[in-house]
């Protein structure tokens, strides 16, 4: 099995290891996975192009390595955990048996419908287990999978699927999310009308039941194409550095880039970090609320738990439905062990009181971990204190879509943590941080942007159809390392901590955003002359949307902001609504006409009273007028 890190001296001893013979020290975690041939080298890399190859010319399939290989010992174990959005629905679980022979008839079914090796399968489902059957029978027979979150609106789908030139589309007819029902094959529909030309087919899973539109030739049932499958599929033999799935992710100029994982590395990188980060032991039960639509749900709902053999939970709902103590009833429910979930959540529930928490056994809980944004402080007390009652080491866990797996965590019960410190890097994993100029920062008790040095096994392999992108925007900051677009300080002791974005990217409930998408989807509505979108702090969010908006329109009331939101929902989604709409006549230019972003950041957050100097401005005469509007 994987190596299990267990005492501070192992983890030092271990890491030392990992960077003084990272190829030794992978090849040995490598070597206890099922490879149909031996990789003949563990490494090849440069930054310069990039080009990263991890466990060359190795043949194996990821789902011999997920499933297969447990039934011998484990076989009648719960692979798959699933609670529904209504408390008193029924559960759902899959064995690795079950599980096996579901993916199976899955894989099955999707080649029936002529998908094969390199086809590209794009999903637009809630959370329901054929979610995570049909990413895996995609695995199994070499198609690569394009998970897209399903609050994304039809026109970011269209995008997704078009980048891609995807063959099929497997969607939901309904999805329940607390009280609302949710039209999740409209949505498809609308994204067919809007491009989709690659698109041969859609398979549609019967979630709720209800009216639909149908197609004859393009729409089929999961039931008819899937039920009547055989339960075995040979999977297809695959290369280590075949593509396993794309996912897109926002960067701070331009559309959403499709970020592409391959097997091999993937595969070994998301077990070891997975068992180690949250010291998974047999028979736990873990549970990671995230939804499979981002990459924490790739990684540690469905890869990591199951190519370690944990019992993984999905949820179909949300924190608040049908009250806020939903989460912690759950985890009396199922007597879970591990916990993962977003500070977004953890504030959101703070905010509805101790009461809740307090009225569960929460005594199964041994880790708590924290993903996809600073953690503040407060919030990590308080779920120290009314979730782990100060028993349950909380793992703040660092890393992006990008670098597929966690890079700098705590290791729980193992090394110390402190509030908002993501703390130690990985095995394997070689942070540095950087000045403006391209000097390292040695020593502790600095700040800067936070690099890392050399390769992990799952690191990007590049960026779906535009692999110069992929250089130009992780690897030419600077030279020879990956730049994570984060700044971050160290403190007395080497620990880290990731202080947030230093692009223009921001980070909203968690969901990555970049700022120029946001304006690109309010500059698509009529009256809208020009727009500038900047985050600000937000007290459940963490950051909020501000949108500086100059229009046409004289009368800038409230209909006009309404019908802008509209237009934002429609392009990108609801996660992307500004929180706050400031209409404007001008916007503060350098004099080469660049938006002063640094001094719209400084307004929209309070701080407008040190905006330094405005006078080279273009225009420095907004400025005032700018301030004076701030909505608070
Ligand atoms: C960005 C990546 C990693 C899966 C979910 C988000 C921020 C993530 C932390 C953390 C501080 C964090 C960073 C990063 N971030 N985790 N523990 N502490 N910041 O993945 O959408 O690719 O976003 O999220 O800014 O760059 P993502």
């Amino acid at each position: 099995m994987t190596l299990q890190i267990s005492s501070l001296k192992e983890y030092q001893d271990t890491y030392k290891r990992s960077i003084e013979d990272p190829e030794g020290f992978w090849a040995e975690q490598a070597n206890t996975f099922q490879w149909r041939k031996p990789f003949d080298k563990v490494l090849d890399w440069n930054f310069d192009e990039p080009n990263i190859k991890w466990f060359v010319d190795g043949k194996l399939n990821i789902t011999e390595n997920c499933l297969d290989r447990h039934i011998p010992e484990r076989g009648d174990q719960v692979a798959i955990l699933w609670e529904p959005n209504d408390p008193d629905g029924e559960v759902v679980t899959y064995t690795y048996k079950e599980l096996l022979a579901a993916v199976n008839k899955c894989a099955n079914g999707l080649k029936s419908l002529g998908i094969g090796k390199g086809d590209r399968v794009v999903f637009y489902m809630p959370m329901v287990p054929e979610l995570a059957i049909g990413v895996l029978a995609c695995a199994r027979i070499g198609a690569i999978h394009s998970v897209v979150f399903a609050g994304f609106s039809a026109q970011a789908l269209a995008d997704r699927v078009d980048d891609a030139e995807a063959k099929l589309i497997i969607c939901s007819d309904y999805n329940n999310r607390g009280l609302k029902n949710i039209k999740v094959k409209q949505v498809v529909e609308d994204a067919m009308d809007l491009g989709c030309n690659s698109i041969e087919h859609v398979l549609v899973h019967k979630n709720t039941g209800g009216e639909i539109n149908w197609s004859d030739d393009i729409d089929k049932w999961w039931h008819d194409v899937v039920d009547h499958q055989s339960a075995e599929c040979p999977a297809e033999e695959m290369d280590s550095e075949d593509i396993l799935f794309i996912l897109y992710t926002s960067g701070s100029t331009g559309k959403p880039k499709g970020v592409v994982h391959t097997i091999g590395g993937y595969m070994v990188y998301t077990c070891y970090s997975f068992l180690n980060v949250f010291q998974y032991k047999p028979g736990d039960i873990y549970w990671c609320t995230a939804d499979i639509g981002w990459i924490t749900g790739h990684s540690y709902i469905v890869y990591g738990p199951l190519l370690a053999g944990a019992t993984t939970m999905m949820f179909e709902g949300v924190p608040t439905f049908p009250d806020p103590g939903r989460f912690w009833q759950i985890c009396e429910k199922h007597k879970v062990n591990q916990f993962y979930t977003a500070p977004t959540a953890i504030r959101a529930l703070m905010a509805k009181g101790e009461e809740w928490p307090a009225k569960y056994d929460l005594s199964s809980l041994r880790v708590l971990g924290s993903v996809g944004e600073p953690i503040n402080e407060e919030a990590w007390n308080w779920y120290n204190e009314q979730v782990g009652h100060g028993k349950c080491p909380i793992v703040d866990t660092w890393w992006q879509t990008e670098t597929g797996g966690i890079l700098i965590s705590p290791l729980p019960g193992i090394t110390d943590t402190k509030p908002t410190y993501a703390s130690y890097p990985l095995p394997g994993v070689q942070t540095v941080l950087m000045d403006s100029d391209g000097n390292e920062l040695e020593g502790n008790n600095v700040e800067g942007l936070l690099c890392i040095k050399a390769p992990w096994p799952a690191i990007l392999r590049t960026t779906y159809g535009d692999h110069e992108r992929c250089r130009q925007v992780y690897f030419s900051t600077f030279k020879g390392m990956y730049f994570t677009g984060d700044g971050a300080r160290r403190d007395e002791e080497g620990r880290i901590r990731v202080i947030g974005r230093v692009d223009d990217v921001i980070n909203v409930s968690g969901h990555r955003m970049g700022t120029a998408e946001v304006e690109n989807a309010i500059n698509e509505h009529p009256a809208v002359v020009e727009s500038a979108v900047v985050g600000y702090p937000h007290k459940i969010k963490g950051q909020g949307i501000y949108a500086y908006v100059i229009t046409q329109n004289e009368d800038t009331d409230d209909i006009l902001r309404k019908s802008i939101l509209d237009v934002v929902v429609k392009e990108i989604g609801p996660i992307a609504k500004p929180d706050k709409i400031q209409f404007v006549n001008g916007l503060p230019k350098t004099r080469s006409g660049k938006i002063m972003r640094r001094i719209l950041r400084k307004i929209a957050s309070r701080d407008s009273a040190n905006l330094g100097d405005t006078s080279t401005l273009l225009n420095p005469e907004v400025v005032e007028e700018v301030k004076e509007g701030a909505l608070v």
